[in-house]
């Protein structure tokens, strides 16, 4: 284990990074929060030092750097949603490309030369096999997808050039809520699949609709492949450790490598609330892939990661746990 680490967290008012800081404090190192609060929640940082402000601040960067010594920098500061950045490209290119290069600028004018960076599966857009491993052809299918392979590129560059040493993860499907119940996932608004029909359980919503009944799946609906927040956050401790004892630079996908489709994922959240949870089937999402099931054995062999969340119900449990009392 490593000693006490400080570390620029930035978006940590975000969903993985409000866990992602409670678990740094827990393991005993030392969070700093940049967030620029544009979809972070301040109430919800669970502690550590906070400063507002945006990645695309030079100024405001190098204070950060000269004022501590910052052991490392995870990256959860981007935007997220992939129909948005169909409509929006440049907002999407603008933060998750162009204001991350000028954070890793900041950082190697520092020396500050560990990062941690949240990549997607919809890095590898349409899988051509599954279980998907690191070795799968990249070829995103949205200017989202496009803006981590781009910071992906840029990574290897830098450490090339710079000796940058960066851990890329790769997420599947972020699921479920510390098991406190104090925080969880808050988006505004929700798209994602889980939150939303724990909404339609608790009476928010009328019913949810399933995008897409006549996918080549067993049951015709989508299949994902969900993690539960606390074993990606865990993941990067790991990432963590092996950084600061001189591990190079890698990528790895983060997810459980368990396949579970869309009426799997409504029917575990009747059973886990006790609710009814209404269903309308509708047309499929463009741009959803059938099948997006990760294969983890690269991070389990190279970081030694094992997940702690086996099952989708105990996944489920824990979002209801934080839906139910926000
Ligand atoms: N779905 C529905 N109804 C809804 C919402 C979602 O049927 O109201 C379905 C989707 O079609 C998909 C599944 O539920 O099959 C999961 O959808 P999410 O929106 O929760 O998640 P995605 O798999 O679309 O997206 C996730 C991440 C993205 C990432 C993407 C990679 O949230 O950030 O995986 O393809 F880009």
């Amino acid at each position: 284990m490593t000693g006490r680490l400080n570390i620029l967290v930035v978006g940590g008012c975000g969903y993985i990074g409000t866990h992602m800081v409670k678990a740094l404090m827990a393991a005993g190192h030392h969070p700093i929060t940049l967030d620029n609060l544009s979809t972070g929640h301040r109430d919800l940082l669970p502690g550590g030092e906070f400063i507002a402000g945006d990645i695309g601040d030079t100024a405001l960067l190098d204070d950060i750097f000269v004022s501590q010594r910052i052991d490392a920098v995870m990256h959860f500061a981007a935007f997220i949603e992939v129909g948005e950045s169909v409509s929006d490209p440049l907002k999407y290119y603008g933060n998750n490309v162009a204001r991350t290069a000028n954070l890793l600028n900041a950082m190697i004018r520092h020396d500050v030369k560990r990062f941690i960076f949240s990549s997607s599966a919809a890095i590898y857009g349409e899988p051509d096999y599954t279980p998907i491993d690191e070795d799968h052809p990249l070829n995103p299918t949205s200017p989202y997808g496009e803006t981590k392979l781009w910071v992906e590129k840029m990574l290897a560059a830098c450490d090339n050039a710079y000796g940058l040493r960066a851990v890329v993860l790769r997420y599947f499907n972020a699921a479920g809520a510390d098991e406190s119940g104090t925080i969880g996932e808050r988006h505004e608004p929700e798209s994602h699949l889980i939150p939303l029909v724990l909404e339609v359980a608790r009476g928010k919503r009328e019913h949810i609709k399933i995008f897409g009944v006549d996918y080549p799946t067993p049951d015709g609906t989508c299949i994902r492949d969900y993690i539960h927040v606390n074993d990606l956050v865990s993941a990067h401790l790991a990432a963590i450790d092996a950084l600061m004892e001189g591990a190079g630079s890698g990528v790895y996908n983060l997810g459980n490598s368990r396949g579970v489709s869309v009426r799997e994922v409504i029917d575990t959240a009747a059973r886990v609330s006790g609710r009814p949870i209404p269903v309308v089937e509708d047309r499929r999402r463009p741009g959803d892939p059938a099948i997006l099931v990760a294969g983890s054995t690269k991070i389990r062999n190279d970081l030694n990661w094992q997940p702690r969340f086996e099952s989708l119900e105990e996944i489920v449990r824990t979002a209801w746990k934080w839906h139910a009392s926000s």
